[in-house]
């Protein structure tokens, strides 16, 4: 390896207190905790608290990041925010962040790209560390979904859950545990089949997100591992080089035909959509922190982030963690 590298530093994450178990859906409209089960893996998720902002989780799991990396707010400077589910329609969530950590410095911004947005804005903050312009980042996927979602749909509400997770990235030299690559794509022919119905200069309101469930499914486990395959091309790896996957988490099903098609094991993917459900860009930071955390990835470990969303996006990236 030569030059300027990015280095994982720390995770952390936050989840809102309040848990809303599949029958507390079902009591309140027509769906069963065994449809949920059986057709996505969800058993519960995080709902946020009526006053609790996507700021405000997010700010939580990049105080936790930098805790567990050992650093201050103001080592950094960058911070890139992906979220669908922004504050405000501006300023940006990533400068609340930044003010709530005390950071007067650097540049903070957030990136949109839906259940993608963590890979997004991790290639962002990469590209910013290897071109020299960072040396200290900070990336978080935040998002309350809750918000977003039309609870009169039965197709749609069940499936997604609010939360938060961070990393602190860091710019390296000659450390084999470093980021290796990013792979990012769109199709935006696609914009009709996960959308919300609502923004700014269209409806003026927030709108509702829409989803043809079984369209998405298919395209995911396309796009997925055509985008994983090439990642492990362009490092020349094989499927056993991976450690561990930490996929975004939509859907069981889907995370279980792509290790399928990928020949990666069901024992070698983190999954926490059975207690998260689907939190789009939070969701792979939080496996991350998941498996971190109960100390299955350990130093030296290579990682799979992969993802998928509205858009369509997709992306993955390849990390010795
Ligand atoms: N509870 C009970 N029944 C439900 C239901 C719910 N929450 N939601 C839908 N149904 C019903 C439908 O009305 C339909 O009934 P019908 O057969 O009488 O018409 C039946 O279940 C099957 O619906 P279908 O949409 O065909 O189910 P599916 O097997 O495709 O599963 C999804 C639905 C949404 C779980 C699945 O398509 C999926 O996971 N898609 C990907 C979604 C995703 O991950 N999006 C995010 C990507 S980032």
């Amino acid at each position: 390896m030569t030059g300027r590298r990015t280095q994982f530093r720390g995770v952390g994450a936050y989840l809102p207190e309040r848990i809303v178990t599949n029958d507390e859906l079902a009591a309140r409209m027509d769906t069963s905790d065994a449809w949920i089960r059986e057709r996505t893996g969800i058993r519960e998720r995080r709902i946020a608290a009526p006053d609790e902002k996507t700021s405000d989780l997010a700010l939580e799991a990049s105080r936790r990041a930098l805790a567990a990396a050992g650093r201050d707010a103001c080592e950094l400077d960058l911070i890139v925010l992906a979220t669908a589910t922004p504050d405000r329609t501006f300023p940006s969530t990533a400068t609340a962040v930044q003010a709530g950590l005390g950071m007067t410095g650097g540049a903070a911004f957030d990136v949109q790209a839906v259940c993608s947005g963590f890979i997004y804005a991790l290639a962002v903050a990469d590209n910013f560390i290897r071109a020299g312009q960072s040396r200290s980042a900070l990336v978080i996927g935040a998002e309350t979904f809750s918000r977003i979602l039309d609870w009169n749909e039965r197709e749609t509400s069940v499936l997604f859950g609010d939360g938060a997770g961070a990393v602190v990235l860091e710019a390296c030299e000659d450390d084999p545990r470093h980021l290796l690559s990013t792979h990012l794509h769109s199709d935006g022919r696609h914009g009709d089949m996960l959308y919300v119905d609502g923004g700014p200069s269209s409806t003026r309101t927030v709108g509702h997100l829409r989803m043809k469930g079984r369209e998405v499914f298919k395209h995911a486990v396309t796009n997925l591992t055509e985008v994983v395959d090439e990642a492990l091309a362009a490092n020349g790896l094989g499927p056993e080089a991976i450690d561990w996957v930490v996929p975004h988490q939509a859907n069981l099903r889907i995370l279980r035909a792509t290790g399928r098609k990928l020949g990666i094991g069901d024992d070698r993917v983190i999954v926490t959509v059975d207690r998260h459900a689907n939190t789009s860009a939070a969701s792979i930071p939080l496996a991350l922190a998941a498996g971190v955390g109960d100390g299955r990835i350990s130093e030296g470990d290579m990682l799979l982030l992969e993802a998928m969303g509205g858009g369509f996006t997709w992306g993955a990236a390849l990390a010795r963690w």
